[in-house]
């Protein structure tokens, strides 16, 4: 019996996880597969039922676990906490660093059907199909010393150290070379090469490593370019790995491209590909509630589940293929909505796909 975790977190979090559970109910059944739930909190949530946003219950839920799933964290509410160390956003970073979920996967398809929702220009960005490999538990976000502390002047300074060890690189290169392999067979490197030593060391090691994969091409590419090119011709790249800041950025830039964060999934692995999932768009305070929330990056993120901690392929296709169904049937929550299609809320788009299956 494998047992997930399940984390619905803050905002819209809850509505959105509600769906895709019920996604997972119906492939559990109609796959068979032994898989069982449990529910914690994470976030805000956990702030307000236990004092922090990753408290020592879900620690060890987290630690216990096959898989996580996870809707999202933070809200206005909890933006005030003075001690920063007890902000919803720490739960999250707490989780990827205790469980070492150093592989952060995000992929940014254009879905044909949706063509129409990205501010790009339609040749630009048809047929999209490009995955961020984002350095999770290490560089400035995890950095020490970090703080604040006073000058001689008496101005305060805030202060982070960007900083990447060889290991942190090469498993991080891997984890790139390995899924590039198994895509486009291109690898585009992002650092700073040019002003930041740990990004020399960076581009250093992913040249190492490049030798073990002949059927890989690499290149490298500093971040501004990256930006750019990315809004430019962004159909040039496959698989792009960079450390865990710019992969934040360039991992929002590129999920625009889509014209629908709200459709997609990330995974975020240890060495074992044990993984959290969730979808890359936030908490949406401004939305939470409404029932007008796509719950479908949510249950894309089931399906990477099952692909990557599971080995449940069949079923992760199944579920990918309800959710193209959907979007046939022209069946379109607010934020991907178009004039001609159906509109329909959070619950009718989980109900549609759970028909589709
Ligand atoms: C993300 C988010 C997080 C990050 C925040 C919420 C801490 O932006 O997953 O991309 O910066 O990693
Ligand atoms: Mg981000």
């Amino acid at each position: 019996m494998k047992k997930i975790l399940v984390l619905p977190g803050d905002g819209i979090g809850p509505e959105i996880v509600a769906e895709a559970l019920k996604v997972l109910d119906k492939v559990k059944e109609k796959f068979n597969l032994a898989i069982e739930t449990e529910e914690g909190v994470l976030g805000g949530a956990a702030i307000d039922a236990e004092g922090h946003p990753y408290p020592e219950v879900t620690q060890k839920q987290a630690l216990a676990a096959d898989a996580i799933l996870l809707g999202a964290v933070g809200g206005p509410k909890w933006d005030k906490i003075e001690d920063i160390t007890i902000r919803p956003e720490k739960g999250l970073l707490g989780i990827r660093s205790q469980l070492e979920l150093f592989s952060n996967l995000r992929p940014a398809i254009l879905y044909p059907q949706l063509a129409d929702a990205s501010s790009l220009k339609p040749e630009i960005v048809s047929g999209l199909d490009i995955l961020i490999v984002r350095e999770l538990t290490g560089g400035i976000y995890f950095g020490t010393p970090r703080g604040f502390r006073e000058l001689e002047n008496g101005a305060k300074e805030g202060f982070n150290t960007y900083k990447y060890s060889e290991p942190e690189i090469e498993r991080i290169g891997r984890s790139a070379f390995e899924a590039a392999k198994k895509r486009g067979g291109k690898l585009c490197s992002v650092d700073k090469a040019n002003v930041l030593e740990a990004t020399i060391l960076w581009r250093e090691v992913m040249d190492r490593l490049a030798p073990e994969y002949p059927e890989v091409e690499l290149s490298h590419m500093y971040v501004d370019n990256a930006a750019m090119q990315l809004v430019r011709a962004p159909k040039q790249f496959d698989v792009m790995v960079t450390g865990n800041m710019f992969g934040d950025i360039l991992s929002d830039c590129a999920a625009m491209l889509t014209g629908s964060i709200g459709m997609l999934p990330s995974a975020s692995l240890d060495k074992n590909n044990k993984g959290m999932y969730e979808p890359i768009h936030g908490s949406a305070p401004d939305i939470a509630g409404q029932g007008i929330a796509n719950p479908l990056a949510t249950i894309l993120s089931v399906a990477m589940m099952l692909r990557y901690s599971l080995d449940e392929a069949e079923a992760a296709n199944a579920i990918e293929k309800a959710v193209s169904d959907v979007l046939d049937q022209n069946l379109r929550t607010a934020d991907i909505y178009s004039e001609g299609m159906k509109k329909v809320s959070t619950s009718e788009m989980g109900a549609a796909v759970v028909a589709a299956l």
